[in-house]
């Protein structure tokens, strides 16, 4: 009895932290649960094997004013195509992640229940962003609000003028930080660190093993503790008749 009953009670909760490990947001256009999306276009391609996004999705992320957020890139001036490649792809990552878990949270928005805070960007994907932006210019440092959106698409309220991005955003930290109110977190962490995100992969998806670090202890202390149950049971079984 003992034995059926704790081994019931580990597997209920291994599965609990697989399903923080790989998860999707309740967002506008996510899908319910991640999986294989073999037609993910372009630069959401990376995600294919596993996604939180569909084929639409990933389409809608490479074009202007798409329908997914109805969002004006060319606020300014048309934006020059070094820095959207990093908005494309920063619009990807938001929609197709299915490792975000540990940075979810609930938000009261009429066009999402929950978002994404403080996300642990790779040094280099966020300076490799503000440095390609140098040429372009915005009006502000908050893209998540403060717009006009009279026209259907955000354009910059009447008394905010365009600058130069670098003086709205001075350092690449205040940048990648602000523009999405604290989705993401600055660090000076590599790629190769295992603790840190990266916008840009290819190949395996690296924000696997991260998410699983920063689900610590409670994936990894619990799986910990899993197997000494499981031992424990087994060893248990052996000895009662
Ligand atoms: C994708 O878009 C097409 C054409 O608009 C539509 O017919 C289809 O239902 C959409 N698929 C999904 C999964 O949203
Ligand atoms: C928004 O834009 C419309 C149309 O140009 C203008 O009439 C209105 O005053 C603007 N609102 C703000 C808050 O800037
Ligand atoms: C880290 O970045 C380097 C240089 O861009 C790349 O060659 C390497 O594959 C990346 N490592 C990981 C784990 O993504």
């Amino acid at each position: 009895m003992w034995s059926v009953l704790v081994l019931l009670l580990t597997l209920a909760s291994g599965v609990l932290s697989l399903d923080m490990l790989n998860m999707c947001m309740d967002g506008k256009h996510h899908k319910r649960k991640p999986g294989p999306e073999g037609e993910l276009y372009k630069q959401c391609s990376p995600w294919r094997d596993n996604a939180c996004c569909n084929a639409n999705t990933s389409a809608e992320a490479h074009e202007d004013n798409s329908y997914l957020y109805n969002f004006n890139w060319n606020h300014c001036g048309i934006m020059t195509p070094k820095c959207k490649q990093h908005f494309i792809q920063d619009t990807c990552f938001y929609e197709c992640s299915p490792h975000l878990g540990p940075w979810i949270q609930e938000v009261n928005q009429d066009w999402r229940k929950e978002r994404i805070l403080h996300v642990p960007l790779c040094q280099k994907d966020c300076h490799n962003w503000w440095n390609d932006c140098q040429e372009d210019f915005t009006c502000k440092q908050n893209w998540h609000s403060g717009w006009n959106w009279s026209t259907g698409y955000n354009r910059c309220p009447a008394d905010t003028p365009c600058r130069k991005w670098t003086d709205v955003f001075p350092t690449a930290q205040v940048m990648c930080e602000k523009i999405w109110s604290d989705s993401y977190s600055y660090t000076t962490l590599s790629n190769t660190s295992g603790r840190c995100m990266q916008l840009w992969f290819t190949g395996p998806n690296p924000n696997e093993k991260v998410a699983e670090y920063y689900l610590n202890p409670a994936v990894s202390q619990r799986s910990a503790t899993t197997t000494l149950l499981l031992l424990a049971t087994v060893s248990l079984s052996m000895v009662l008749p």
